[in-house]
């Protein structure tokens, strides 16, 4: 199931005032088994496994284990597994593209340069979200537009270009950082600790810190480049 970028819009437009889950049952209807979420088990993603478990027990998620996380993380991932029944897809990247990157750039190659930063995330994540995006029509995020000055365009429904044009579906695209953290005390939603210890997003260990109170959301991510560097490749968004 394909839409047009003139369906995307019609939907993001019809969806922009709607709750997520009534995005996620549209999505989930119209692509299931095709539609999966792409989790890096931050909160946003725990968010929206909660409410896919509440929707269809069948819902799909993956994720990109880096080989560089958190093992609050990895203790994160298997907790989830647990309580919502999930079964966890996990992709890795391809071991001779690993060995060849650490072999001529060192283990640490992310500090030294945004090449060689682009090229990890490129190994490590881009390369296999595409594995894990092929055979698929639709992918879900957990993205919000507060999130980052790079974000700030995103729809609820898009037709992501960088990945066959299949759909791309940012159900709390809106939402603010209080609304994830009301939901997930609400509905007792299981979260990384490391939030616990002043982390703000979180992805691979030696790229990710807490931030100091006041610092912005992104700012322990990749601390040393500047905001608008701050991508990793997974999602490409177009300047509006
Ligand atoms: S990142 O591009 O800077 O790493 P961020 O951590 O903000 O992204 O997460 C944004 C969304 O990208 C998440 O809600 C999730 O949908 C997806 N994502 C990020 N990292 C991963 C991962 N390792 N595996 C699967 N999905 C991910
Ligand atoms: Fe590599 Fe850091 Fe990107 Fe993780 S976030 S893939 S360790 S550069």
């Amino acid at each position: 199931m394909k839409l047009s970028k003139k369906e995307a819009d019609k939907l993001a437009e019809k969806f922009e005032n709607k709750e997520p889950q009534e995005v996620l049952k549209w999505a989930l209807d119209t692509f299931h088994p095709k539609i999966s979420l792409a989790s890096s088990f931050g909160a946003e993603d725990n968010v929206l496994v909660d409410m896919l478990s509440k929707i269809n027990l069948k819902f799909r998620v993956f994720t990109l284990d880096t080989g560089r996380l958190n093992q609050e993380t990895y203790d994160l991932i298997d907790k989830i597994r647990k309580k919502y029944n999930a079964q966890i897809e996990v992709y890795y990247p391809n071991t001779e593209r690993v060995e060849k990157m650490v072999f001529q750039h060192g283990m640490n190659l992310f500090y030294d340069s945004v090449d060689y930063r682009r090229l990890c995330c490129r190994i490590r994540k881009v390369e296999p979200l595409m594995r894990a995006l092929s055979g698929l029509d639709a992918w879900i995020t957990g993205l919000r537009r507060a999130q980052s000055i790079t974000r700030t365009g995103i729809k609820k429904i898009e037709i992501d270009e960088a990945h066959g044009n299949i759909v791309k579906v940012n159900p709390i695209v809106d939402w603010s950082k209080e609304q994830v953290w009301d939901y997930i005390k609400k509905n007792d939603v299981p979260y990384n600790v490391l939030y616990d210890k002043g982390y703000a997003s979180i992805g691979c260990e030696p790229c990710t810190r807490p931030i100091k109170p006041g610092e912005d959301i992104r700012a322990g991510r990749w601390w040393w480049e500047s905001p608008e560097m701050k991508e990793c490749g997974l999602h490409v968004h177009k300047k509006k």
